[in-house]
């Protein structure tokens, strides 16, 4: 998989090429490339925003950096129909966007090419979004229900999320089924030795060698912390 991102941060990314993701890369399961966006500028102040028209608070990113820089990456990838409706699958991290969610980050798992574009100030001209729709399929994904100051945190949970699901990046696959959210449940509580620590003991079950009690105890221990902490995932 190829993954490019732009920023006008790029050094805020250099924390991915650290463990697992950086593993993936060195191996060439992953191509990630970092961009800064005001490589793509041509003024000598490397401008990358402006007022907003019609007034109003902030500054808005311009879209002539956003343009080129979309053409280009996209097009370094000719041929490669990744996306349902072909080209490069082109993710905008945004408050204002779908919730992403494990299932959004296993469907951009299968694709061939994901390029982020953060946000920073108070957004993209917005003719930036119908223009990258013309190259590929455009996504709008918030992290959740909060603001943050741009996109390079969300985008760094994304690809996070994302890459350790391509096969080989993450050593045991058995690890990538038995995870919160994986089946629709949180995940079972895990225990070490020593058996008895400060005077708290593993739960006598896990030391039983049932294996077939051993994996009912745990589908409960599921249920019952969803129950408690996450209801809303159980009445969908
Ligand atoms: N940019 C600012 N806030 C965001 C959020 N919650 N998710 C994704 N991108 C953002």
């Amino acid at each position: 998989m190829r993954i490019d991102v732009v920023s006008i941060f790029p050094s805020y990314f250099d924390g991915l090429t650290l463990s697992l993701l950086g593993k993936a890369r060195d191996s060439g399961i992953l191509d990630l490339d970092v961009h800064d966006l005001r490589d793509w500028t041509s003024d000598r102040h490397r401008t990358v925003d402006d007022t907003p028209y019609g007034g109003g608070a902030g500054m808005v990113m311009k879209p002539e950096p956003w343009g080129l820089a979309l053409d280009q990456l996209a097009d370094s990838q000719s041929g490669s129909l990744s996306s349902s409706k072909g080209g490069p699958t082109i993710i905008f991290p945004s408050p204002a966007g779908e919730v992403f969610t494990q299932a959004t980050a296993r469907e951009l798992a299968t694709r061939e090419h994901l390029i982020f574009g953060c946000g920073r100030y108070e957004g993209i001209d917005e003719r930036v979004f119908e223009y990258a729709a013309d190259l590929g399929e455009v996504r709008l994904i918030s992290l959740g229900d909060y603001v943050l100051n741009g996109g390079e945190v969300a985008v760094m949970a994304m690809v996070e999320a994302i890459g350790r699901l391509i096969p080989g990046v993450v050593g045991n696959p058995e690890s990538l089924v038995e995870e919160s959210h994986e089946d629709g449940l949180l995940e079972y509580p895990s225990y070490t030795k020593p058996s008895v620590w400060r005077d708290r003991e593993v739960p006598p079950i896990l030391l039983s060698g049932n294996h077939g009690a051993i994996a009912g105890w745990r589908h409960e221990q599921q249920l019952e912390r969803t129950r408690v902490r996450r209801p809303d995932l159980l009445s969908d």
